[in-house]
């Protein structure tokens, strides 16, 4: 069915990255009271609904996603009260909750993979994964990890277990109906305590094509599909789709418009859109977007595309500029357009225009926010925060670092503590300074007490933004091009980007709501700089 009031159709998702966004106890982690405390903080600023990443038990050798236990909180984070108590905080201030679900693979400290490991060959505890028997030494298949490395780790035993991620993240067997009615069941317990939905993590990944066959390509998640190539065997099998109604199916039974979100990373569009089909998830990240060049015909093609396909099958559009897994996009438009993309950035590394990715990024948000559909901020870019891209490697904790022989850096860079107080030990991040990440020493200027009631500053910019977002309706609205430069019309509003090096003038009779940057002495409009105006 499709739901054309429901909340989510046009709403501002904030996503809270736990361990980073702020540490009540001053361990350098942060906690679940921590994000508890500065929900008002996000209530001012205007947004929706938050999304977290994981918070679970874990050994946390991806950053919580090998999830050791789906129904309870790590101690690292807090107790399961605590997650309570912050589901009915974020309610009471208006706020949804959406929780990360990790379906596709489960920590090797999961009491069923321990007992998979305990068990033995052809026992029904290795069902539940993907165990196989290699050849001659060899792997069952040529199948690489996402981070770098063979997909398949030996057991004592001899066998083999596919892992698409991190070696202490096994791939969970989804042919297996034990699987299935479990992950059913751990949606209920979410559901019942409160939440609003899910973040489906690797959503394209659950099903294998059933023989395994070699794949020489790599199986990186961000652009591992190359739509005019054979489908790879590990992403975006049609079986997918059958979980997802079973879910939906759940999320229907309980009152208030819950939401399923694809993580899904599989092109083109059209294949995307199959998620979010009326009997499916609700919405899927558009990473096409996220990937868009700072370039005007890439940009309008995306959008266009975007809003086709989504249209086909009723679904919303959503937006994405940054998240946990990229360099943060204040960071990325600061090199020059065309730059491939980029996992990670260390010292020694060519370094970003900050100026240049700051003024695009604002640019880029704006244009973003006056879109319809439903969009997603990443913490820390309603304070323009770069990535960390001068990190010593030593504190590099993304499996990606080591696991790619240190070809890439990774994405430590992105999710670095934010900096509340200028003057506060961790920039206030916690009450020490203490952080697990190391926060660049120029992050004073960043800070939210640096810009919180300052004109023009970026966190002023985003909640102005989200409030005439609001205002005028712009995510129920449509977009409609206008000839010249770039620009669209949302409703009673027009949209206008200078992709150009050249000012450009707005229409005559046009009153200008809000811009990214000051225009210049003669109104007109200059280089990357995004204007809402009111025709
Ligand atoms: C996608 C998540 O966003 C990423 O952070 C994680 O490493 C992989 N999935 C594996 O769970």
């Amino acid at each position: 069915m499709v739901h054309t009031d429901a909340w989510w159709r046009d709403a501002v998702i904030y996503q809270v990255y736990p361990r980073s966004f702020a540490d009540s106890d001053g361990d350098g982690m942060g906690d679940l009271p921590g994000i508890t405390g500065r929900l008002p903080h996000l209530k001012e600023l205007g947004v929706d609904a938050v999304w977290l990443s994981p918070f679970y038990p874990s050994p946390q050798h991806d950053a919580g996603y090998d999830v050791a236990d789906y129904r309870g909180v790590d101690p690292l984070f807090g107790e399961l009260g605590d997650a309570d108590k912050l589901i009915a905080e974020a309610h009471g201030l208006g706020l949804k909750v959406i929780v990360d679900l990790v379906p596709n693979h489960t920590s090797n400290e999961h009491e069923w993979f321990r007992a998979a490991l305990a068990a033995g060959p052809g026992s029904p505890e290795r069902e539940r994964y993907i165990f196989r028997d290699g050849t001659g030494g060899e792997p069952p298949n040529s199948w690489q990890s996402v981070f770098g490395g063979s997909a398949w780790e030996r057991t004592p035993d001899g066998q083999w277990y596919l892992h698409l991620f991190d070696v202490s993240q096994p791939d969970l067997n989804w042919d297996n109906p034990e699987v299935r009615a479990e992950f059913l069941d751990i949606l209920r317990f979410w559901l019942d305590r409160g939440v609003d939905g899910f973040r489906v993590d690797v959503a394209h990944g659950l099903v294998k094509e059933a023989s395994l066959a070699d794949w020489t390509q790599p199986s990186q998640i961000l652009g591992g599909i190359d739509p005019a190539g054979p489908p790879p065997p590990m992403w975006d099998q049609e079986g997918v789709h059958e979980i997802y109604r079973s879910w939906r199916q759940v999320l229907d039974e309980y009152p208030g418009g819950r939401v399923l979100v694809a993580e899904a990373w599989v092109a083109p569009a059209d294949r995307l859109a199959r998620y979010v089909r009326p009997d499916e998830m609700h919405q899927a990240f558009n990473f096409p977007y996220l990937e868009a060049p700072w370039e005007p015909s890439a940009l309008r093609a995306v959008i266009d595309e975007s809003l086709e396909v989504n249209n086909t099958v009723g679904a919303t559009t959503t937006w994405v500029l940054s998240n946990h897994d990229v360099v943060r996009h204040a960071t990325r438009l600061g090199y020059p357009v065309g730059t491939p993309r980029m996992h990670g950035v260390g010292a020694e590394d060519p370094q970003p225009d900050t100026a240049l990715g700051l003024r695009r990024a604002r640019a880029a948000t704006l244009l973003m926010l006056a879109l319809p559909g439903s969009a997603y901020l990443y913490q820390g870019e309603e304070l323009g925060l770069p990535e960390h891209t001068t990190m010593a490697d030593e504190f590099r904790e993304d499996p990606a670092w080591e696991r790619s022989g240190h070809a890439e850096r990774g994405r430590d860079g992105c999710r670095v503590p934010l900096p509340w107080e200028a003057d506060a030990p961790s920039y206030g991040f916690g009450p020490t300074d203490s952080s697990w990440l190391p926060q660049p020493a120029t992050w004073a200027e960043y800070a939210l007490d640096r810009q919180q009631g300052v004109a023009g500053s970026t966190w002023e910019l985003y909640r102005t933004a989200l409030g005439l977002r609001r205002e005028h309706g712009l995510g129920r609205g449509s977009v409609t091009w206008q000839d010249g430069s770039f620009a669209f019309r949302n409703g009673d509003l027009l949209v206008l980007t200078n992709f150009t090096a050249e000012p450009v003038e707005l229409p005559a009779g046009a009153r200008v709501l809000l811009s990214s940057e000051p225009l210049d002495g003669d109104g007109r409009v200059p280089a990357d700089v995004t204007v809402w105006a009111h025709l």
